[in-house]
């Protein structure tokens, strides 16, 4: 569906998308160029970053989210090729080869590592991404955080499978919402908004016994589809939303209202 017309319109705007060939990510870039916006999507995927350019029209930068010297270049050449930044979406999602290992066996590296990258990764790109909007007058930056951030796991969701939530998971994404909350508080003076967005459980192939109980508990009866979150990635990216800073949209089907 367009919406490059009226309150929603993204024309005009230069959005650059972190995680751009993820799940969400590829779903917000739709979304985003649906609204009008030019998108660059950043990711360390360049074979999939390259397809997704084609079948979108948006453009490319292989990104490592995990490496300071990766991040200044990966803003330095956005800006270079849109010649300005209105929107920065971050929804890259780096994570180590133990990742979703049971808590007890989780070594404490993994954590650093993770946190490292998802969190320390994330709030520089944030960062340099206010900086670049601060000198041009203002700008919209949304972190995908998680409904992690605000509630703690249910592991009986998980029982039977060889799924987990891993611990650093709802430390990150807490995180991510309080440096929201910092940013938005120190660069709302220069029109800079930074906002989050938490989704719940996007179904990805899981486990049927899992997507059966964790439809049961949101009241929409049903896990997220990728979709369902690039609304409010839209809404944040637009003028719609020009009197919110940082707040945390919480799209979960209701899960954590009950
Ligand atoms: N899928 C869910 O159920 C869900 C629910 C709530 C929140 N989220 C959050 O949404 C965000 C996106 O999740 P997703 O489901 O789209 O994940 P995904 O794995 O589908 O996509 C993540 C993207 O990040 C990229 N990436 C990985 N390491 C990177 C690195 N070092 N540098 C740059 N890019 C890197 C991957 O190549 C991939 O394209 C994550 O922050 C995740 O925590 C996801």
């Amino acid at each position: 569906m367009r919406i490059d017309t009226g309150i929603f319109s993204c024309r005009g705007k230069t959005a650059l998308v972190a995680g751009g060939c993820g799940l969400i990510g590829a779903a917000g870039i739709a979304a985003l160029v649906g609204s009008g916006a030019s998108v660059i999507a950043a990711d360390i995927d360049g074979k999939r970053g390259r397809a997704l350019s084609e079948a979108t029209g948006c453009d490319f930068v292989r990104l490592d989210i995990g490496s300071e010297a990766s991040v200044r270049a990966c803003l330095r050449e956005a800006v270079g090729k849109a010649g300005r930044l209105d929107v920065l979406v971050n929804s890259a999602y780096p994570r180590t080869k133990d990742w979703g290992r049971e808590l007890e066996k989780n070594a404490f590296s993994s954590w650093e590592k993770n946190v490292n990258s998802h969190l320390a990764g994330g709030f520089l790109l944030s960062r340099l991404a206010c900086e670049e909007m601060k000198a041009t007058g203002g700008g919209s930056v949304i972190s995908i955080a998680s409904i992690y951030g605000v509630v703690g796991p249910d592991f009986s969701l998980y029982s039977g499978t060889d799924m987990t939530l891993p611990a650093a998971y709802p430390a990150i994404k807490a995180g991510m919402l309080g440096y929201t909350r910092y940013l938005a508080a120190r660069y709302g003076g220069y029109g800079v908004r930074v906002n989050a967005v938490s989704p719940g459980g996007v179904r990805n192939g899981q486990p049927a016994s899992f997507v059966r109980r964790y439809s049961a508990k949101v009241p929409l009866k049903r896990m997220a589809a990728p979709e369902d979150v690039s609304g409010a990635i839209v809404f944040l990216a637009s003028g719609a939303s020009g009197y919110m800073t940082g707040q945390n949209l919480i799209v979960d089907g209701g899960l954590t209202a009950v």
